[in-house]
């Protein structure tokens, strides 16, 4: 019997959809915690994109013989389900990229470009990922606007009470993570929206680790731009989506130049194609895009608040058994406020050693800056190691954990 702790989930019949997970490393099972730097993915997605290599590969928009109108509808059926999956109003708001990183940069590039000047603000906090930090800083420069931060508390918690300072009539766009990849704080994107919807900000939303996580519904959050990845929520890599108002994507500038995001071309003058395909030049990743339409069929067959309470617990239970250790120091918010991540430091031992010594255990953390820097700065922590969890995490897997890190302390004594 596989051990769990959350009961919503038929926690054996999703470990058996995940080929991966069945195998041993250095002679222990595989605790596969890394899901916040990319997820694992059921047979159904990897067989959808095998289905789609085997049976219609061709490329799409532009055919008119069968196979390219397979391969056409099976990727335009994806995206309307990624958007009824974050319920947006309309499937051409779904503009599919490579990743959160190429589509906050997108927003960066073809809305900032063309609405950011001088003496405009750009409101940001200490917690973002590189991904949704330096675009805004190549804007700023390009555009003369200066970046705000939100700071964040002891705990890892955004201060709100600092948003009114922080907000003014020449804050343009408020660009925020919904859950932080370090510290695992669910930010309260809601009412930072409310608020930046007063002095008339845009707010773009960071979902690379809300999306895979737990329901999230753009018209509910009121927000204007949403970027998530393929890869963390079961998909494949090399599909990222960025979801963005219609009328908004409508008057924005294109991103990359091309084919497919054409309407007429002359030598000197071109016109755009409609949305999506103004922001999706050249040939898209079709096979990626259909597994991560199949992904989205995933789990929403699971529930996204079913995998939500699932790692809530999961997380509760860590967290205990994590506090037990001697010397290992935590990092983040009361389990209430967060995801399933969790940073923490054994002793003065590197994590980088930490994870090793943990590898030899079967156990797969990350270590390092995790992408977030101005973060580290601010926890004066250059590194964490970083166990992070997702509906086929058990807890047999974070006992063995935490039993690796005995053996580290051990070791490093
Ligand atoms: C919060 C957050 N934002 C952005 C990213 C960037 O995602 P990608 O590398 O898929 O573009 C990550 C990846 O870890 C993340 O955790």
């Amino acid at each position: 019997m596989t051990q769990t702790i959350a009961p919503q989930l038929d926690i054996e019949r999703i470990r058996a959809d995940f080929p991966i997970l069945q195998q041993q490393v250095n002679g222990y099972p595989l605790a596969y915690l890394d899901s916040t730097a990319s997820s694992q993915k059921p047979a159904v997605v990897i067989e959808a994109m095998d289905r789609y290599y085997r049976r219609y590969n061709a490329n799409v928009h532009r055919g008119v013989y069968q196979l390219s109108e397979q391969a056409t509808e099976a990727m335009e059926q994806a995206r309307s389900k990624v958007a009824r999956f974050i319920g947006a109003k309309s499937a051409r708001e779904i503009i599919f990229t490579r990743n959160t990183t190429e589509s906050i940069n997108l927003v960066a590039n073809a809305w900032g470009r063309s609405n950011l000047k001088h003496g405009d603000r750009i409101l940001v906090t200490e917690m973002e990922h590189h991904s949704n930090l330096v675009p805004w800083q190549i804007i700023a420069d390009a555009t003369g606007a200066e970046l705000d931060f939100m700071p964040i508390d002891g705990s890892g918690r955004l201060a709100l009470d600092e948003l009114p300072r922080l907000l003014s009539e020449q804050t343009k766009l408020v660009a925020v993570t919904q859950m932080s990849n370090v510290l695992g704080t669910i930010n309260p994107v809601k009412a930072i929206t409310v608020e930046a919807k007063k002095v008339g900000a845009l707010v773009l939303v960071d979902g690379a680790q809300s999306v895979p996580h737990f329901a999230v519904d753009v018209r509910d959050l009121d927000i204007d731009f949403l970027a998530f990845s393929g890869h963390k929520m079961c998909g494949p890599t090399g599909i990222g989506v960025l979801w963005g108002r219609k009328e908004i994507l409508q008057a924005m500038p294109p991103f990359l130049a091309g084919g497919s995001m054409i309407r007429q071309v002359g030598l000197r003058r071109s016109t755009w194609n409609d949305l999506p395909h103004k922001f999706e030049a050249g040939t898209p990743a079709i096979a990626e895009a259909i597994g991560l339409g199949c992904a989205v069929d995933y789990l929403s067959a699971v529930g996204m608040d079913a995998i939500h309470a699932a790692e809530q617990q999961l997380t509760t239970y860590a967290l205990e058994q994590l506090a037990g250790i001697d010397g290992l120091t935590l990092y983040g918010p009361p389990v209430a406020e967060r995801g399933g991540v969790i940073s923490f430091n054994l002793d003065d031992v590197h994590p980088h050693d930490v994870a090793a010594v943990l590898d030899r255990h079967g156990v797969a953390v990350r270590a390092g800056h995790h992408c977030c820097q101005p973060l580290m700065e601010i926890f004066n922590a250059p590194a964490t190691a970083r166990a992070s969890f997702y509906l086929y995490t058990t807890q047999a897997e974070i006992d063995q954990l935490v039993s690796g890190l005995e053996k580290c302390k051990e070791i490093f004594r």
